[in-house]
């Protein structure tokens, strides 16, 4: 049996939690700062370290408490060590050494995505070679796995990221931060009757979300122009529609291409109704088999860095105290075993 504490908190969300043998969460606690910074149209970086200090104390007592364990039964502890904001990243990673001194626990460095991608350990075992698509907020790419925590990164988006495009649209359509999900419930009583341009990328694995998102912005102040009424229900539609195809073009590309046997989605954009449907009807039929994670563990949680810290306990890869939060952390580079 082996019980890690994971710790996550890159970005705007204070979570701690308790997972035992990588894949049974025995606590996932999670402080939202969303609220805060849906007044600001976005996070403020120095508003969200402030409230990681203030609030991590009190998270790691409800994970603990909730899962019925105390530090010493702890086996590891795993850390968020980037990507992300960096005051927000120094928080964990403080709350990671101090356990780990105190307690004489190992330390564990976790790539935010490979947490991402390990939230899929909580539906199914991950099998290989494995394909995950990566939609975030700051992530658009396809990751290929040819075995357990080792990470391929073999595209990425040239400019935003599918997540980035979705909460500036919203912002045009009037939308609180985080848009995502507004796209996505207003998306459902809409229709996709605006054509809005493919995606041209040099490399046709990459992505590519500005010019989608200038289509829509360029789109909506010609309809305000000549005073066309519209829906934004229609907008919404459009847009997720032509933004969600040009993902699953790049799955098929790549299933086609590589040695693929499980095709996994990760990231808060994996939470789209849409786009779960969409590859569930894209992959129907096909040998590779599909995971999406539950919803719970779509968007930033801590269980997802446990996990995938559990499978870096397996391989002894602990971090000394030396160990630093890095902003722009490469998953390829940075995760070889
Ligand atoms: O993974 P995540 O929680 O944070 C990052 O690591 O970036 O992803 C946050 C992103 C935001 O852009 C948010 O709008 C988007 O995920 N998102 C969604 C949905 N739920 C969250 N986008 C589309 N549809 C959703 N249902
Ligand atoms: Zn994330």
């Amino acid at each position: 049996m082996c019980i890690i504490l994971g710790i996550e908190s890159s970005c705007d969300e204070t979570a701690i939690a308790v997972v035992k043998n990588g894949n049974q969460i025995l606590s996932n606690i999670i402080a939202s700062q969303a609220k805060v910074h849906e007044k600001y149209g976005g996070v403020i970086p120095e508003i969200a370290s402030r409230i990681h200090i203030e609030n991590i104390s009190m998270v790691l007592k409800e994970a603990l408490q909730t899962a019925n364990i105390t530090m010493e039964e702890i086996d590891a502890i795993a850390v968020t060590q980037g990507p992300g904001l960096i005051g927000s990243l120094h928080v964990g990673m403080i709350c990671a050494k101090t356990l780990s001194m105190s307690y004489n626990k190992p330390l564990i460095a976790v790539h935010h995505i490979a947490g991402h991608i390990y939230a899929n350990e909580f539906v199914d075992e991950l099998k290989f070679p494995l394909l995950a698509l990566v939609v975030s907020g700051g992530h658009t790419e396809l990751i290929y796995m040819k075995e357990h925590y080792h990470f391929e990164v073999i595209s990425q988006t040239q400019d935003d990221a599918i997540g980035e495009a979705y909460d500036k649209v919203a912002k045009v359509l009037g939308l609180p931060y985080p848009g995502g999900p507004h796209i996505d419930r207003l998306a459902k009583n809409g229709d996709n009757i605006y054509t809005l341009p493919a995606i041209k990328t040099e490399n046709p694995f990459d992505f590519s979300f500005s010019g989608l998102k200038s289509s829509v912005l360029q789109l909506i102040s010609r309809l305000q122009r000549t005073q066309q009424q519209y829906r934004i229900e229609d907008i919404a539609c459009s847009f997720q529609e032509r933004a969600l195809d040009e993902l699953i073009k790049r799955v098929d590309l790549a299933i086609n291409h590589y040695e693929v046997s499980h095709v996994v989605l990760a990231g808060g954009v994996a939470a789209n109704s849409r786009l779960r449907e969409k590859m569930e009807q894209y992959m129907a039929g096909k040998s590779q088999k599909l995971t999406i994670p539950p919803l719970y563990c779509c968007t930033d949680n801590a269980a997802m860095i446990a996990s995938a810290g559990y499978q870096a306990y397996l391989r002894k890869l602990f971090s000394k105290y030396d160990l630093a939060a890095k902003p722009s952390l490469n998953i390829s580079k940075d995760n070889k075993i």
